[in-house]
């Protein structure tokens, strides 16, 4: 079938979806009997749709209450999906089509006119129409499920999306944090679409995603002459691994030029460039497989929760947004994205300079300052305080940062769930704070009662709740269930963060659960997510660092409840 054809039959599928009203006035009398003739000056096949066209509204018109061989009345006739996609094909081939070529005006003497109020509006509804008529690509998944030792459909798999990062596609691929969305780094058009992809501001830089040492040489200024000694025990201890490092990217380095050319869109024109080689078996296969090195942030549309698995993708990317495949590696590990540190050069004769952690992530804060301790780069400052190490937001803040593109999730939105809104929720002792019971009243918003409340709380939280119902919410320990019970009007679903002594359960579970009560569904089928997401304040050492800043992201900055549980 070809496309065309192809779009009108979906285009009688999607009947209920054409602009209404939507009529074609006819106006003349049957009968005369000429044979169609082109007033088109153009290619026989669109001469051939447009007659095709102007026979299906008279015979639209005819079928119409009156059938008289003869008549001179104006009619309206509803246009039918049919006749919506030739107008819209033949407008696709000559967007500059007249109302009088686009209809033969004279089939069987009758005289078409398009509807007003004008052409030009017209003809823009018939492209819209056209382009939710256009098949929209759907990005096949690819399995691969075993790489030790590899089978065969994973082995296909990854030459399939190894041939389409080849040719300048887009792959979505899992790494050990989240999954990303992959292009060549080395193709300016390539890396141009992973901004289309997503919708994502082009003044927010790539990650640079390298499967050896050598790859990594490759790209920066004066190879491995070019690597910061600080970066050296991090790269020898965290690679592959959740830690992604920045290098300084200066067009007139007096360092050797990089002998592999980063496209200028990855770096959205900064003066450095951001590189991790990522622990996931599947990534470092398809990577070498490629041998390009890939440009690629997180796989979901700007601003909503990053995807840990491959359906979630599928959820934001899969349809219509030029993705190749998904490489499906089963759910991420880590779950939150990588560390982004900066090494920052002393100015001082001698002085060793010191790192900057700029997104917390799956290297924790912790590991990277005992490494440099171990390999000698540790510090004691003048008031005692030991390290090398500072983390944005917890010991240093700066505007300049918080307004540049540059510095991982400041500037732009991040990790928001589209239905529901987000709260923190901070467990305390004192017999004045609220209950979960109070919070709800608190929080509640009368306009949209009655509420379904998703929560995100530890089980040990969960597992104090119980007074505050009936029913208890019943911990999940370490398998994910939803536990529902209702409370003054409200539902209660839970999506637990694991226990406090697991630190990484929060991390591998806050953004699957934020997008679950997103996507949840009525039993009819209707997506109606919940109205309000509580998630739950963990510890904020170790992953748990990483766990509230996205936490805290997707609350808008909203702050913290205080709850008082038991
Ligand atoms: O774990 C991860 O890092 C995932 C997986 C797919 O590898 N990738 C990821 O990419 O999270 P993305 O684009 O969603 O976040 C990367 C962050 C961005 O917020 C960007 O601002 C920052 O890293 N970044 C990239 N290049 C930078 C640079 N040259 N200087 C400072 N920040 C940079
Ligand atoms: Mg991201």
């Amino acid at each position: 079938m070809n496309p065309w054809a192809e779009s009108v039959e979906r285009a009688g599928a999607q009947r209920s979806r054409l602009p209404a009203p939507w009529s074609v006035v006819v106006t003349g009398s049957r009968g005369g009997g000429s044979s169609p003739r082109s007033s088109l000056d153009s290619s026989s096949e669109v001469v051939a749709l447009s007659e095709t066209l102007s026979r299906l509204l008279l015979s639209a018109a005819s079928s119409s209450s009156h059938t008289s061989p003869s008549f001179r009345k104006t009619r309206s006739v509803a246009a039918s999906a049919k006749v919506a996609a030739l107008c819209s094909e033949l407008l696709s081939r000559n967007s500059k089509l007249t109302p009088s070529q686009l209809f033969q005006p004279r089939v069987n003497n009758l005289t078409i006119r398009p509807p007003s109020p004008s052409w030009a509006a017209w003809c823009r509804s018939f492209h819209r129409l056209h382009s939710t008529m256009t098949a929209p690509h759907i990005a096949p998944i690819l399995p691969a499920s075993s790489l030790s030792p590899p089978d065969s459909t994973t082995r296909a798999s990854l030459s399939t999306a190894a041939s389409i990062l080849q040719s300048g596609g887009l792959v979505a691929f899992p790494t050990e944090t989240v999954y990303g969305l992959g292009a060549s780094a080395l193709s300016e058009s390539a890396v141009r679409s992973i901004y289309t992809a997503k919708g994502r501001p082009s003044d927010n830089p790539l990650i640079v995603h390298v499967s050896s040492r050598s790859m990594l040489h490759d790209l920066i200024p004066g190879g491995a002459a070019g690597v910061p000694a600080m970066y050296e025990p991090l790269l020898t201890k965290f690679w592959p691994g959740p830690l992604s490092l920045i290098f300084p990217f200066l067009a007139n380095s007096t360092l050797s030029p990089p002998k592999r050319q980063v496209a200028a869109s990855v770096t959205a024109g900064q003066p450095s460039l951001a590189i991790r080689m990522p622990a996931h078996p599947l990534a470092l296969a398809l990577i070498s497989e490629a041998d390009l090195p890939l440009a690629a942030p997180s796989a979901n549309l700007s601003s909503r929760p990053s995807p840990t698995t491959a359906e979630h993708v599928r959820q934001d990317l899969g349809t219509g947004r030029g993705v190749g495949a998904i490489l499906d590696g089963g759910e991420c590990a880590v779950g939150v994205e990588s560390t982004v540190v900066d090494f920052v050069p002393s100015l001082e004769e001698g002085g060793l300079g010191e790192l900057r952690v700029l997104r917390a992530g799956g290297v924790s804060a912790e590991d990277l300052e005992a490494c440099l301790r171990d390999a000698g780069f540790g510090a004691v400052e003048a008031d005692g305080t030991t390290g090398r190490i500072r983390v944005y937001a917890r010991d240093f803040r700066s505007t300049t940062l918080e307004e540049a593109p540059t510095t991982p999730g400041m500037k732009y939105k991040h990790y928001s769930p589209t239905n529901a809104r987000v709260v923190l929720v901070r467990r305390s002792i004192g017999a004045a704070l609220p209950t979960l019971r109070d919070l709800v009243r608190i929080t509640a918003d009368s306009s949209s009662s009655p509420r379904r409340v998703g929560l995100m709380f530890t089980d040990e939280t969960l597992a104090l709740c119980g007074p505050c119902s009936a029913t208890p919410l019943t911990p999940q320990c370490s398998q994910l269930s939803l536990s529902h019970v209702s409370l003054l009007d409200t539902s209660f679903l839970s999506y637990p963060l694991g226990s406090t002594l697991r630190p990484l359960e929060a991390a591998q579970r806050l953004f699957a659960g934020l997008r679950y009560f997103d996507s949840l569904e009525t039993e009819e089928g209707g997506k109606v997510g919940v109205d309000l997401i509580m998630v739950e304040c963990v510890e904020e050492s170790g992953l748990g660092l990483a766990v509230m800043e996205r936490a805290r992201k997707a609350a808008g900055g909203s702050g913290e409840l205080e709850m008082r549980v038991g």
